[in-house]
């Protein structure tokens, strides 16, 4: 029996404190040491811990109804969180669909987008193929996994999937192509139409993919146009665009959904972690209305189930949640502490052992590198991404790192990626931690 008792941990060799508190952006361990939680756990706890507000409204729903199966009852709760999350939502976005995590919200995604096809067109409708793209990550259920490009995470699994098509990403930082932006004209969103053709649009259902690239690359946002350009290439072939901001949602790059940023509406919107920020596990689906009539007219039902749709609970996490987003002006803090975050990461890419420095809003990421001028990424026995995040534990900065994004193993990378509640003096804070816990990892990297 290891010290962990009966539990299973996420690694039986990587020591971790035990998280006995939360408030604001920090996290205490047992000893009372405070830890600022730099990337939100996994860039969910937006509103930071120890929400009081929250708190209540979830006690209040705990004590009135814990749960009432969603086959059977309608929820109060659950109508309210969906009403505050449609009102976040882009344009006619305003159908949700609640489920426990993100991975269930993608699996929820392809689903409907097949039923969607098939009372439109029938049961003989071909279209079922869901394009998505390497080194990207949805979510650790066999549909989700077999979607997913993230190699590393795939490689042992990869037999039990039913595989789909992949695109390469918009890595220009290592362009699959060799190409530059702009002269590039984008190559990487047209490999989508080329794909699509190939395959034939009559197959296509849905392209799935991040707006930025999270876990798996570490913060890639897109160059100018791919989104616009992917939007329209969709459309043109009858496929929906289902884009996955369960990481980049509710408010990460500073509005409500990273597409606004282009002002590009997808088909489906999958979300997740902040939409509760953290209070509850949570996945949801936007979905477009009219996507939605099809099957309200139709069949009259989504032919999917979880036992914890709709959980009233969860329902109260969601609407306290937004409610205090919207009241405390969330989205907007980020939008600002987001251009105060990259201004103080920027002098860091000066350091020998920093990349490239990416990423949009309060969700940053810095690619290691052992060779700046040809890129060579560190052998990946050095766990250079490990070695950053452990000099930075040290230093009372948690961050989320990453490893394996060129090609399954070799890469290292980490995210910064505070509660969107953060302060100026908070992010200089972090960003002064950061620092000293990359010169620390750079001297034992290259000692
Ligand atoms: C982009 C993206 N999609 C899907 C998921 C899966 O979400 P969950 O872990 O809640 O199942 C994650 C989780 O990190 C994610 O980052």
């Amino acid at each position: 029996m290891s010290e962990w008792g009966n539990l299973i941990p996420r690694s039986y060799k990587t020591e971790m404190p035990m998280a006995v508190r939360g408030e604001g952006i920090y996290i205490y361990d047992e000893s009372g040491r405070a830890y600022i939680d730099g990337c939100s756990g996994a860039l969910l706890s937006s509103v930071g811990h120890g929400n009081k507000e929250i708190v209540a409204a979830m006690t209040r729903q705990l004590e009135t109804l814990e749960f009432a199966h969603p086959s059977r009852w309608m929820n109060a709760a659950a109508l309210d969180a969906a009403k505050e999350a449609a009102s976040i939502a882009p344009a006619d976005l305003r159908s949700v669909w609640f489920v426990s995590g993100g991975s269930e919200a993608i699996e929820s995604a392809v689903k409907m987008v097949r039923q969607y096809f098939v009372e439109r067109d029938g049961l003989s409708s071909s279209k079922s193929v869901c394009i998505a793209r390497w080194a990207s990550y949805h979510g650790s259920t066999l549909g989700a996994m077999g979607l997913g490009g993230n190699m590393a995470r795939r490689r042992m699994f990869s037999p039990l999937f039913l595989e789909g098509p992949k695109i390469e990403p918009h890595y220009c930082y290592r362009c699959p192509f060799g190409l530059e932006h702009p002269s590039c004209d984008l190559r990487c969103a047209h490999a989508l139409e080329q794909t699509i053709r190939r395959i034939g649009p009559q197959y296509v259902a849905a392209f799935l993919a991040e707006p930025v690239v999270g876990s798996t690359v570490g913060a890639l946002n897109p160059p100018e146009g791919y989104w616009p350009l992917v939007r329209e290439i969709c459309s043109r072939y009858d496929v929906l665009l289902v884009a996955d901001e369960i990481m980049t949602g509710v408010g990460r790059t500073g509005k409500p959904f990273c597409v606004d940023h282009w002002k590009v509406v997808p088909d489906i919107i999958c979300s997740a972690k902040a939409l509760s920020g953290g209070y509850a596990p949570v996945g949801a689906m936007f979905v477009r209305d009219d996507i939605v009539e099809v099957l309200r007219s139709g069949s009259g039902s989504f032919m999917h189930g979880h036992t914890y749709n709709a959980n009233p609970v969860t329902g109260a996490a969601v609407a306290a949640t937004l409610r205090y987003m919207k009241a405390a002006k969330v989205f907007e803090n980020a939008a600002v502490m987001g251009e105060r975050l990259e201004k103080a990461l920027a002098p860091l890419a000066d350091l020998s052992l920093v990349g490239e420095v990416r990423g949009m809003g309060l969700m940053r990421g810095i690619e290691l590198v052992e060779n700046k001028a040809t890129k060579k990424p560190f052998a990946p026995e050095k766990k250079a991404a490990a070695v950053v995040t452990g000099e930075c534990m040290k230093r009372g900065l948690v961050v989320y790192p990453g490893s394996g994004q060129i090609d399954g193993v070799a890469g290292d990378q980490f995210m910064v990626a505070p509660p969107l509640i953060v302060t100026q003096t908070e992010v200089d804070e972090i960003v002064g931690r950061l620092e000293e816990g990359l010169r620390a990892a750079e001297n034992r990297l290259r000692s």
